[in-house]
């Protein structure tokens, strides 16, 4: 348990909103804030969760086995694997086999509205294997799917496992736009 010591919560979050920031203060990626993922979680707090986890999983492979994961690309891929933009709840939703599909939906969305690098859009377009059949290309893609399926149990069963982070992201947010007036009471992450 000394590795769970060392990382503490307000460190992931100052690491993955230094690594994130360009995505999570984008407006785009701020629609993701509009839908709905699992249970009262929103897309963009869904993607924030993931990414926390996925920087958890980094830390123990660098640190405790020695195995070198590219945190950027891992940090930017799970904040976008969901970046499909539309309400898969509504009957009418543009993709009927959501599951199957919304994967190269986020990755085209993404690719459309940010830069990304082959380990990136990798991280997007194969976050549901083994559900789709195609096996992720890089170790980053392996994280953030298996950091995916953890969350999504979690938001289903309402385990509260990321209100901590969401709150210190939308923090950070908030001190990015300007809004001062929230006395969160603990360091600021740094913008
Ligand atoms: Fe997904
Ligand atoms: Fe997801």
């Amino acid at each position: 348990m000394r590795f769970a010591k060392r990382i503490t919560e307000y460190k992931l979050a100052k690491d993955l909103f230094t690594r994130g920031k360009d995505i999570i203060l984008s407006p785009e990626a701020q629609e993701m804030k509009k839908y709905i993922q699992h249970g009262e979680t929103t897309v963009f707090e869904h993607c924030v969760a993931v990414a926390k986890y996925s920087l958890l999983i980094a830390y123990f492979l660098e640190r405790t086995l020695k195995i070198g994961v590219d945190k950027d690309s891992l940090v930017k891929g799970a904040l976008l694997h969901d970046y499909f933009l539309y309400d898969w709840h509504f009957k009418d939703h543009p993709n009927r086999f959501h599951g199957f599909t919304h994967p190269s939906v986020a990755r085209n969305n993404a690719d459309r509205d940010f830069e990304l690098n082959d380990v990136e859009r990798d991280i997007i377009a194969k976050h549901m294997f083994p559900l789709t059949p195609f096996l992720p290309m890089y170790r980053e893609s392996f994280i953030v799917s298996i950091a995916d399926k953890w969350c999504a149990l979690a938001e289903t069963f309402k385990i509260d496992v990321s209100s901590y982070i969401i709150y210190r992201i939308n923090f950070g947010i908030a001190l990015a736009n300007g809004d001062y007036s929230i006395d969160y009471g603990e360091t600021a992450i740094e913008v």
